[in-house]
């Protein structure tokens, strides 16, 4: 069935009945934990593939949460009494009211609207295959964006493109003072909704990118903008579409929001890049967002292209007919015509420095050194020492990364051989093992547990025997380069 419908509505209903709904819903055992059973089913897969196991799983469990699963979440009917047993009749009577869920035929029930816990919030969206106007569902991505919102918060927070809320809610649940703008005035139906469902508020603007916030100024700043490459031939779809190359949009609003940043405030921007041989992220992220900010591009290697046609292809058409095949067809035709090689998964950070005067980093940095925003803030303080002047860098304490360990590799049969150095992380940390030019190898080992910069200066000029002002130049750029890859961290962190 193609979903869809009006959006939902609190109209005549008690907001603390609605509350009351959420905690409901929540005691029952609807929260994030029943997607540790259903998101680990042919993980990786598109849904419509995985989700004939995840339904037979979830019947097979036949508790209440997973009732609740089944309808609210992958869309699948169940009997009327099973959802009145899971959660008492004045719940059923508010979800069919508020339009969540309706009636069928032979005593069943149908969701026309998806309801996910995502934290501490439920988050009423729609199903994917409800058309242009479609109101996006948090997911991984979104995800990855939540982890990034401090813990506690005080200041002011915008949500661009907020969809049905999600970001700007779970920052108003942090305790800031949340704005979220969206181009569709359904979306912003959804997160009036979820606002109230949620017991939260959250102050919801219409229009486009940064209009709606003009001449105001936030702490910080996230968006997962539309970034799906749009085919000339295909109908525009809002909550996917991101222009021609798919980035169109999310570089727009990257080039323009320095203008809403308070000093030192941050802007998280969540997208996937396509790029040409030989073009970096960072590099096209640099080029367009002018000197106001600092950058630092958070990157993994994107699925590929025709990874991502099926999948995009998919949300179109859940039952993988004919016109899934049409759509693959024509999003594989669009890449092929765009003549990129690749896409790059990023978070684009932009850092609006406090003191105006201060030099702006750039560093391409990888993903998974991006866990929560204690080490994003972490690693930009470290950008931030790094991008000094000489005088500045000389005097900054700085000590390898936690669990470095130096290797010194050799040819088994090359006794008087070469010998190649690699600094070596455990697997899962948040740097990559690194090849070492012997001398990186050497200035690592002067780091070591933690020096002054300078010391490691006048120490190599020593061990070289030249002078410090020649000893400089070398371990400044390492410290620079090294500070930036991750291998280096400041002393005190
Ligand atoms: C990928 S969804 C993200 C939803 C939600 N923020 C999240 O992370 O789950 C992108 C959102 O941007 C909105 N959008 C699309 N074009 C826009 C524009 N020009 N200005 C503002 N919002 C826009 C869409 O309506 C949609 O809600």
């Amino acid at each position: 069935m193609q979903h869809g419908g009006p959006p939902p509505s609190a109209a005549g209903i008690d907001p603390a009945d609605l509350v009351a709904l959420r905690d409901r819903l929540g005691h029952a055992g609807l929260d994030d934990h029943i997607f540790r059973v259903t998101e680990t089913i042919g993980a990786g897969m598109i849904d419509p593939l995985r989700l004939p196991l995840v339904r037979q799983a979830l019947r097979a469990r036949g508790d209440a949460v997973s009732t609740l699963a089944l309808l609210l979440v992958y869309a699948t009917p169940v009997a009327e009494k099973d959802l009145r047993a899971a959660v008492g009749d004045a719940a059923s009577d508010l979800l069919i009211r508020c339009g969540i869920v309706a009636p069928a035929e032979d005593g069943e029930v149908v969701s026309r609207l998806r309801v996910t816990p995502f934290g501490p919030l439920l988050i009423a969206a729609d199903h994917p295959d409800a058309g242009p106007e479609a109101v996006m569902t948090p997911g991984g991505t979104t995800s990855l964006l939540a982890n990034l919102i401090p813990d506690e918060i005080s200041g002011r927070v915008l949500d661009v493109g907020t969809g049905p809320g999600t970001l700007a809610l779970l920052a108003a649940a942090r305790g800031a003072d949340a704005v979220g703008t969206d181009v569709s005035e359904r979306a912003l139906a959804f997160a009036s909704f979820n606002a109230t469902l949620n017991g939260l508020s959250v102050d919801l603007r219409l229009g486009d990118l940064l209009a709606p916030v003009a001449g105001e100024q936030f702490a910080l700043v996230v968006s997962q903008p539309p970034y799906v490459v749009q085919p000339q031939e295909m109908e525009h779809v809002t909550f996917m579409h991101g222009g021609t190359r798919g980035d169109d949009l999310a570089l727009a609003l990257a080039a323009a929001v320095s203008d809403v940043l308070t000093p030192g405030g941050v802007a998280l921007l969540k997208f996937d890049m396509p790029l040409a041989d030989g073009e970096t992220a960072t590099e096209h992220v640099r080029a367009v967002v002018g000197p106001a900010v600092s950058v630092a591009v958070f990157e993994q290697p994107g699925a590929g292209f025709h990874l991502q046609a099926v999948s995009y292809a998919a949300l179109h058409d859940p039952t993988l007919g004919a016109d899934f095949a049409e759509r693959a067809r024509m999003y594989c035709a669009h890449f092929a015509g765009l003549g990129v090689r690749r896409a790059a998964a990023t978070t684009v950070v932009l850092v609006r420095p406090a003191d105006a005067a201060a030099p702006r980093f750039t560093a391409g940095v990888a993903a998974r050194a991006l866990s929560d925003w204690d080490a994003l803030r972490r690693r930009l303080t470290a950008l931030e020492a790094a991008v000094q002047d000489d005088d500045g860098v000389l005097g900054i304490r700085v000590r390898a990364a936690e669990g470095c360990r130096l290797a010194v590799e050799r040819e088994v049969d090359g006794a008087d051989g070469e010998r190649r150095y690699f600094a070596r992380f455990e697997p899962g940390a948040a740097v990559s093992d690194t090849e070492l030019a012997p001398i990186e190898a050497a200035l690592l080992q002067r780091v070591g547990g933690g020096a002054l910069v300078a010391d490691v200066v006048a120490g190599f000029a020593d061990e070289i025997g030249a002078e410090p002002a020649a000893a400089a130049e070398p371990v400044l750029n390492f410290v620079r380069e090294n500070v930036a890859r991750g291998l280096l961290v400041l002393a005190d962190q």
